[in-house]
């Protein structure tokens, strides 16, 4: 769509005696298709030209109607109205995607580039609820769109696993905990622990002063605490990389905040030899008044570093020795100010490449219309959610269709792919409701659907093979109806689309476009015989159908989700 929309832009320069760059950037779609494929909005010309918007219209619907690139051009209301040839667009669309559907999406414009990417980052001993399959999943998808688009992409998972609150495992532990138990069922276990210290600190807040104490014990290399603490994490892991596999998510590191204990102090002193410091109140701090924030406290008064500083320090390994040029935080957007602060502390420190710092910011899940909270102990696992959604996705798989071979892998394809495509289709700055009833809807607008959308398209090629017809290569097109052009005309806006979603790191424009993709496809297929039509449009058809089961099966693919060739 860009090289037409250049085409166009150029066309009218060359009419108007204007840079076509200008007018490039004024093309819009019409409201709807029956008006035209593309238009050129004239108003702003108005002033330059000295002339009224409708005279400039017809004068360019006028030399554009000599055009070959062009079925028809119309001067209407201002605005200059154009149609494209579709059997050249339909060709066109068809190489690409034969070539290499990625190419369609991708122009690869960030190769040299590297991107941290540093998401999901549960903590450890704390539940991986719903909530963290926002973090998970947009960052994986980000983390694809960005790999896509050339960049060498560095997946980062930032476990929380150091911090006061091991003091509160340990002495909860000890007390009150089994090690069957944890074995079992790790998360769980340490997490119920953990709520009944809580419990129990109100009526006995002695607790408290055990917990720090133990924190220190661990903070000074205490074999006992440090054993407890390193066993609490592995098991997590356990538990964590049982979701991860699921979700088909893999990360490059495993870098929790404790990696960097040993990385402060460096940072400390730098912000110091830069006369960054101020004491304030017994704590050390980087004053950020003149930029309008709250201090970013680096140093606590009984010495203690904390998010933030280990935030800094990551930061700089991350650049410093990972080599990423550019820094993504994929973290909900309570902690915007965190890290507004310190990405201004590492302008101040003089870091250039702190402009390319960025948090991409995500609302809260809510469950069936409720918030959930871990404070009060209200949390849904996400584990279990997957297993139901599983388990339900096989049990309409068996009802759809007994036959099928590899259900349990089709099943599970569809069940953490109605899960995941639920929350990414959500702007992310939006709170998505997860509701049960609709997540799974093979007619609503869900993962299913989509997977359902891509099968068919491969049931029809299957059976095409089973014929003896073959997909044409590069194939002539004929004249294309509206609800072919409809398709073609959807497919060729990839790259927009896409680079769109890059820039603004925002999946849920490739969950749009893909759920647009199999609208158009479906009633192409309901409107249209494929196998059965003449030879001539049977061949375009074909590879109609083939094109809108790759750009579909690839914009799943960029949203972390599978996509089976039957279900
Ligand atoms: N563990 C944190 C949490 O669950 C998120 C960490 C995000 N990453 C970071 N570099 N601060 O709230």
């Amino acid at each position: 769509m860009r090289a037409i929309k250049a085409a166009f832009a150029e066309a009218a320069g060359h009419i108007l005696s204007l840079p076509a760059g200008e007018l490039e950037a004024l093309i819009v779609h019409p409201p709807s298709l029956e008006m035209g494929d593309l238009a050129l909005p004239c108003f702003r010309l108005a002033k330059t030209l000295r002339k009224s918007p409708q005279e400039i219209a017809i004068q360019v619907a006028e030399g554009l109607r000599g055009s070959r690139a062009f079925a028809a051009a119309e001067a209407v209301n201002g605005y200059v109205n154009v149609r494209l040839v579709r059997s050249a667009v339909a060709e066109q669309l068809v190489r690409t995607i034969q070539e290499g559907v990625e190419q369609l999406f991708s122009r690869r414009r960030n190769v040299g580039m590297t991107a941290a990417v540093d998401y999901s980052s549960p903590n450890i001993a704390k539940p991986f609820g719903v909530g963290h399959l926002r973090s998970t999943m947009i960052g994986e998808s980000i983390v694809r769109l960005l790999r896509a688009d050339g960049y060498r992409v560095i997946g980062i998972n930032h476990l929380g696993d150091w911090g006061t609150q091991f003091g509160k495992n340990i002495v909860a532990y000890l007390k009150w905990g089994d090690e069957e138990a944890v074995r079992a069922d790790p998360v769980r276990e340490l997490f119920k622990l953990y709520v009944r210290f809580h419990e129990e600190a109100k009526e006995h807040p002695e607790l408290e002063d055990e917990a720090r104490a133990w924190f220190k014990r661990l903070e000074d290399g205490d074999e006992q605490a440090r054993s407890l603490w390193r066993w609490f994490i592995e098991e997590s892991l356990k538990a964590f990389q049982q979701v991860y596999d699921l979700l088909g998510v893999r990360f490059d590191h495993y870098l929790g905040e404790s990696f960097y204990n040993d990385k402060m102090d460096a940072v400390v002193e730098e912000l110091r030899a830069r006369g960054l410091l101020v004491a304030s109140e017994g704590a050390e701090v980087v004053d950020l008044s003149a930029y309008g924030m709250p201090p970013c406290i680096i140093r606590k008064s009984d010495g203690a570093t904390i998010y933030a500083t280990r935030d800094l320090a990551a930061a700089i390994y991350r650049h410093d020795e990972l080599g990423a040029t550019h820094l993504i935080y994929v973290v909900g957007a309570e902690q915007t100010l965190h890290f507004q602060q310190v990405f201004k502390v590492l302008e101040l420190m003089g870091k250039p490449w702190a402009q390319h710092c960025r948090h991409v910011a995500f609302g809260m899940m809510k469950y069936n219309g409720e918030r959930l909270s871990t404070r009060r102990g209200k949390v849904v696992y996400l584990e279990d959610v997957l297993n139901r959604a599983i388990a339900e996705a096989r049990r309409i798989i068996e009802e759809k269709n007994p036959g099928l071979e590899d259900k349990d892998a089709v099943a599970r394809a569809v069940g953490v792919g109605a899960v995941v495509f639920n929350d990414l289709k959500t702007y992310r700055m939006h709170d998505p409701d997860f509701r049960w009833e609709e997540v799974l809807n093979f007619d609503g607008e869900t993962g299913p659907y989509v997977q359902y959308t891509h099968a068919r398209a491969c049931s029809v090629l299957r059976k095409a093979q089973q014929e003896g017809v073959s997909v044409p290569v590069s194939p002539a097109f004929g004249e294309l109806d509206d609800a072919e052009w409809h398709l073609v005309f959807l497919m060729a806006q990839a790259n927009e689309v896409f680079e769109r979603a890059v820039d603004e790191f925002d999946p849920s424009l490739i969950a749009r476009f893909a759920l647009d993709v199999c609208h158009a496809f479906n009633r192409f297929y309901h409107d249209h015989p494929i196998l059965a039509s003449e030879p001539a449009v049977r061949g375009q058809r074909l590879a109609l159908t083939d094109a809108a089961r790759q750009v579909v099966a690839y914009a799943l693919y960029l949203l972390g989700l599978e996509a089976p060739e039957a279900m």
